[in-house]
């Protein structure tokens, strides 16, 4: 992925990735694009855009005669940058993927971690037993890969394990030491009780349930990690360890990188990131009451002293700001489902109307994009003040006194419904176009990060991206 190329074509389009959609109404939105893409806009059913936007290279080229010259060009620099978010059809995909080397002899398919009653699989979601089915079976084949190597793989720790589903499970299947640490110790304790359920209701059915080892459960602490987990990663492995991170927020994922590196004894490391804008999260650590200081903290960060990006030389000259690194967050792969099923959530036009008229009543940034109640909204029966008012309900009277008085009454009691824009939708659609070239971008930075460190690593679509969206692994190995 060329850096400076990638540079140029965001930079060009930054206006449009730099308006969030709370702010369309406010900020007049729909006027940044050009003109020949609002007609194209206005024009084409939502559906088509979706369809644009999802599309190949070749449907681009081959169907799409109405849609502007500039527009196609965008969408195709942009997929020159983007990894490929097709999931792994089976084990042995996924094994030549992540080695580059064929192998015979793995399951014909991901195998479903079961039991015969079910307990194991007991209160885990449905998306979190699909990235565990395939996380289990890339840590089998990493320990299958390792078996012969000088420092076999002992042992396992999963960094910011939540409540522990992934790591229990991998204890039980992977016949390996597992370690989980967390820096929330409400999930620990959640954690080491749902381990102990597990623990009861097996040796009431038995000691073993089929195949699985019930009698083993992670060792689990709570920490906030820092680049010191790698000394604790060192003692507790007898030979080496894989280090699992799934789902690290924004710069929890630049520090496990970190812990990566500096432990001796890690020898694999798979990490999934997600929500890339967050970062400095130890002040949402010391104080977890005050998301809004977090945001504001993130948001302000000055370019080139972002914790999340840049990490390595090879893109140190490029700016992925908050406001990016946010619209990294969506998932084109469920767009229909947003934008064109029966039901969807009016709420989102309710609170960009609401927020242009806050711009009117008052240009202090602390009343600007503030966090509100979330409100649902039904067709054709809630007005725009009811929303309002259960929008502002936690925010005092000053803003909300000022809003009321200065909207029409007309604009006031018509049902929230009729706000519906499918401009506004267009904008949105368009905006995610960019998601996947940019989640490529900064996970490409932690892969030359790892290179210039002189660590291996390759990217892997490990999950169905309409069931686990953030489904791209680094799979790392020293
Ligand atoms: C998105 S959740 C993922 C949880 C779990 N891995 C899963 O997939 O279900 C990220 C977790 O990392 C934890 N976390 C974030 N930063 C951390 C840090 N610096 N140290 C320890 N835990 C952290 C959070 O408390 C949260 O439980």
């Amino acid at each position: 992925m060329e850096s400076s190329k990638f540079d140029e074509v965001v930079s060009k389009y930054r206006r449009i990735l730099n308006s969030r959609s709370i702010e369309y109404f406010a900020s007049s939105s729909w006027d940044l694009l050009e003109d020949e893409w609002r007609e194209y806009l206005n024009l084409e059913s939502l559906e088509d855009v979706i369809v644009f936007v999802n599309s190949s290279d070749n449907l681009v080229s081959a169907d799409c005669a109405s849609i502007p010259h500039s527009l196609r060009d965008l969408k195709a620099n942009l997929k020159l940058f983007e990894y490929n978010r097709k999931c792994v059809e089976n084990p042995s995909d996924l094994w030549r993927q992540w080695t580059g080397t064929t192998r015979d002899g793995l399951n014909a398919s991901f195998r479903t971690i079961s039991s015969a009653n079910g307990l194991v699989r007991k209160r885990i979601k449905a998306k979190k037993q699909h990235e565990i089915d395939r996380i289990v079976e890339l840590i089998s084949q990493i320990q299958i890969f390792q078996k012969d190597s000088a420092d076999p793989i002992d042992s396992l720790v999963d960094i910011g394990a939540g409540i522990g589903h992934l790591s229990r499970m991998i204890s039980i299947h992977n016949n390996i030491s597992v370690m989980a640490v967390e820096g929330n110790q409400q999930f620990t304790l959640a954690a080491n009780s749902l381990d102990e359920k597990l623990l009861l209701d097996s040796a009431k059915i038995g000691s073993r349930i089929e195949n699985f080892n019930v009698k083993s459960t992670p060792i689990r602490y709570t920490n906030f990690v820092t680049e010191d987990l790698a000394l604790k990663i060192d003692d507790f492995a007898v030979n080496s360890a894989i280090l699992v991170g799934l789902h690290c927020c924004g710069d929890f994922s630049s520090t496990i990188l970190k812990v990566f590196q500096k432990s001796e004894k890690s020898k694999a490391l798979v990490l999934f990131g997600c929500c890339y804008h967050k970062e400095f999260q130890c002040f949402h650590f010391l104080r977890p009451e005050n998301n809004e200081n977090e945001r504001e903290i993130s948001e302000n960060t000055s370019f080139g002293k972002s914790t999340v990006f840049p990490l390595s030389k090879k893109w140190e000259n490029v700016e992925i700001d908050y406001l990016l690194r946010e619209a990294a967050c969506h998932n084109n792969e469920n767009l229909e489902e947003r934008f064109l099923k029966q039901k969807i959530d009016l709420s989102r036009y309710a609170r960009s109307y609401l927020e242009k008229w806050i711009w009117k009543v008052s240009e202090l940034p602390e009343d600007r994009n503030i966090g509100m109640c979330s409100v649902k909204c039904i067709e054709n029966q809630t007005t725009f003040e009811e929303y309002i008012r259960k929008a502002m309900a936690n925010r005092g009277n000053h803003l909300l006194d000022k809003v009321l008085q200065i909207i029409p009454q007309s604009e006031l009691s018509a049902h929230v419904s009729s706000l519906r824009s499918s401009q506004f939708d267009s904008f949105e659609v368009l905006r995610c176009m960019f998601a996947p070239a940019i989640e490529s971008a900064i996970i490409d930075d932690r892969v030359e990060l790892l290179r210039e460190n002189g660590i291996n690593s390759r990217v892997v679509p490990l999950f169905e991206p309409s069931i686990s969206p953030r489904n791209l692994a680094i799979i790392a190995y020293k």
